[in-house]
This record gives C-alpha cells, sequence and structure tokens, in this order.
C-alpha cells in the first residue's frame, strides 16, 4: 500500500497532486488549442441530438452532483440550452417529466451508484438520450448509457473524490464548448480563447498545489472549529458547496456551502467571531458583489479565509487569510478553485486525528440506495 500512495501520506493528498496530470490525460488526444482541435469521440454520433435538444438533465450524487452544477452554468452560458441538475435519488422518485430526445447526461466516478442507475434506466424507458460521464471503464452506468465520454483520471481510491471532480468538470466543458460550437452559440474568438484557457489549467492547478503548506497553516488555526461556512457567486458556488462537502466528509466539521448572496436569509444569523467563513471570490463578474459579502461578513466579526486571484488588492485588507490562486476565464476557475478547498479540508481532518481515505460511515461507491 505504501508503494501505492506513492510517498504520499494518504490517497486522497496523492490523488490532489495528481490532478495536473489527470486533468491532461483527461483533455489527451481530444483538445489542441493551437490547431482549434476539440473531439471527444463518444459524443460524434450524438452531437446533433444535444445541438437541437430543448432542454439537458444532468443527474447525478455528492461530489459528481457539484461537477454537474458546473456543468448547469457552463452549458446555459455557452450553449443556451436549458439545463436542470438533478439528485439522482429525487429525479427517480418524483415521477420526472421526460419526453422523447431529452438529453440526460449522467455523472459517476463509479459508474456504479445505484441511485444514478436507476435514474437513466427511468430516463431510457422515457425515451430520453443518455450522456455517460464515468471515470470507471466498462461500469454499469457506462455500459447503460447510449454515449459517454470517460474522464480517464485513473483509479480514485480515497472515499472523498478530489481528481474525480476535476475531471469531470473538464470533459462537462468540453462536451459544452462542442455542443455551443456546432450550435454556433458562441463567437469562433471566444471559442478559441476558452480551449487555450483550458489547456493552461494544469499548470495553473500545479501552481494552486504549492500553496499546500500556507494552506496547511491555515488549517491549523482552525482545525478546532465546530462549523464552517463556504460562499461563492456564480461559477464559484459549486466550489462551495464542493468545498464543504469535502471537509464535513473527512473531518466531520460541520459545514455548509450556501451561494453568497443567499447568506442574508439565513446562515448571516449564525456569523460571530468563533465562525470560520471561506469565500471563493476570484475575479469574476460577480466580484464586486462579493466584496460586499466580505464586508458584511467582517462586520459581524466572522473569520475570512478568502481564495481570490492573484494579485487582487482589495480583499486582502478584509480577509483575515487569503489564498491568491492564477487567472483564468471565470467559465472553468472551478478547477483551480476547488484545490486550495481539497487541501484545506485534508489538512484540518488529519490535523484532527480523522481516518481521510476512509471517513467513518462513507463508501466510495453506494450500490444501495
Ligand atoms: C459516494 C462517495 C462520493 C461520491 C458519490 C457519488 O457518496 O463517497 O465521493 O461523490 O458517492 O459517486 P459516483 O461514483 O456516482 O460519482
Amino acid at each position: 500500500e505504501a508503494i501505492e500512495k506513492g510517498g504520499y501520506e494518504h490517497f486522497m493528498l496523492k490523488e490532489i497532486f495528481e490532478q495536473p496530470r489527470s486533468i491532461s490525460d483527461c483533455m489527451r488526444g481530444r483538445l489542441d488549442a493551437n490547431r482549434g482541435h476539440l473531439v471527444l469521440g463518444g459524443l460524434r454520433e450524438y452531437i446533433n441530438k444535444i445541438v437541437n435538444a430543448d432542454r439537458i438533465l444532468i443527474v447525478a450524487c455528492g461530489t459528481s452532483w457539484h461537477a454537474g452544477t458546473v456543468a448547469e452554468y457552463i452549458f446555459e452560458e455557452f450553449t443556451r440550452i436549458p439545463v436542470e441538475v438533478e439528485y439522482a435519488s429525487e429525479f427517480r422518485y418524483r415521477n420526472p417529466i421526460i419526453k422523447e430526445g431529452d438529453v440526460v447526461i449522467a455523472i459517476s466516478q463509479s459508474g456504479e451508484t445505484a441511485d444514478t442507475l436507476a435514474a437513466i434506466e427511468l430516463a431510457k424507458s422515457k425515451g430520453a438520450i443518455i450522456f455517460g460521464v464515468c471515470n470507471v471503464v466498462g461500469s454499469s452506468i457506462a455500459r447503460a448509457s447510449h454515449a459517454g465520454s470517460y474522464t480517464h483520471a485513473g483509479p480514485e481510491i480515497g472515499v472523498a473524490s478530489t481528481k474525480a471532480f476535476t475531471a469531470q468538470v473538464t470533459v462537462l466543458t468540453m462536451v459544452a464548448l462542442l455542443v455551443a460550437h456546432r450550435k454556433g452559440s458562441i463567437t469562433e474568438a471566444r471559442y478559441h480563447e476558452l480551449l487555450t484557457d483550458l489547456e493552461q489549467i494544469p499548470v495553473k492547478v500545479e501552481k494552486a498545489l504549492a500553496l499546500n503548506k500556507q494552506i496547511e497553516y491555515i488549517a491549523d488555526i482552525f482545525k478546532d472549529a465546530r462549523n464552517f461556512l463556504y460562499l461563492g457567486r456564480g461559477y464559484n458556488f459549486p466550489v462551495a458547496l464542493e468545498g464543504a462537502l469535502k471537509l464535513k466528509e473527512i473531518s466531520y466539521i460541520h459545514a455548509e456551502g450556501y451561494p453568497a448572496a443567499e447568506m442574508k436569509h439565513g446562515p448571516i444569523a449564525l456569523i460571530d467571531e468563533e465562525m470560520p467563513v471561506v469565500f471563493i471570490a476570484t475575479h469574476d463578474s460577480s466580484y464586486e458583489k462579493i466584496v460586499s459579502n466580505i464586508q458584511e461578513v467582517k462586520a459581524r466579526k466572522g473569520k475570512v479565509i478568502a481564495v481570490v486571484t492573484e494579485g487582487d488588492t482589495l480583499i486582502p485588507k478584509m480577509a483575515d487569510f487569503i489564498i491568491e490562486v492564477p487567472a483564468t476565464n471565470e467559465a472553468i476557475m472551478p478547477l483551480i478553485s476547488v484545490i486550495p478547498l481539497q487541501l484545506l479540508s485534508y489538512h484540518i481532518a488529519v490535523m484532527r486525528g480523522c481516518n481521510v481515505d476512509q471517513p467513518r460511515n462513507l463508501a466510495k461507491s453506494v450500490t444501495v440506495e
């Protein structure tokens, strides 16, 4: 096992550090920005059906549902096709409205999650086209799908998903860009810019990983907190959800992810000097808005840890701790902004003596409903 961990103390840490490579592996042979080349073999036969779809449904569970929520933002922005993201377990039991020709994207690392599998069987029986995004080759969901793209992240052993999440977001971004390009709902310039930005993600993830020591230092300060709040807006909202889930899963600290503007409708009541609030506040179209949310938390003496874009001069004046990540297009920022949150939860869990790779009560793949 020590050999399999490749010198890392835990599989989770190894998998977090593998992300520059797993994201590259996911794009290998599919994307070449210089040549303006983007191809997904699994999409070829069905791309026109997606281009012409009236709507797209995404079904998944857990971290995969968070990847689906990032995808909702990307798909709607670039393809202009309405998207709904569904918890597979809710979807399958509420007599969902599915029309012939609806496109259902099923996201699953293991490809074996019982609820997700049952949800796609149901959608299939009503005439939907199923596009699977799985990591495990030949898995049940991959086989039950009409078409799909593998994430190629390699085996993920740590129960808390890390590299599978970033690979899922990478694949879904490529699918969205291909559909948007074919549909003509994205300009050539924007399409090429995004291809280039996507190709540079592994190098930027590497830079985010270099913040490990600094994040360990922050983890030590907050390891005894009893609650955490994670806030983000736009593309960083699902990242807030994922950051909170990572902390809950492995450190057993109660954490909530929320859209930052929604804070005033509830969570703000919890804020006092004991409450760490993690803001994912990179420089994007909602930047000014999130700056005021940070001020609202500071006015109530909350402790602010902010993930910001390199070179930000405003938020460092307000936040208690900042984590600076490289800039990229806001639509793919989740691939970078999630990295410090994975590391933060990892270090807090280790410091609290938790079993990081096999947290209590959790399974890598939930094959019962
Ligand atoms: C379990 C795992 C999570 C995972 C979820 C969905 O709860 O502990 O890490 O996100 O299942 O799994 P899937 O394999 O369908 O992505």
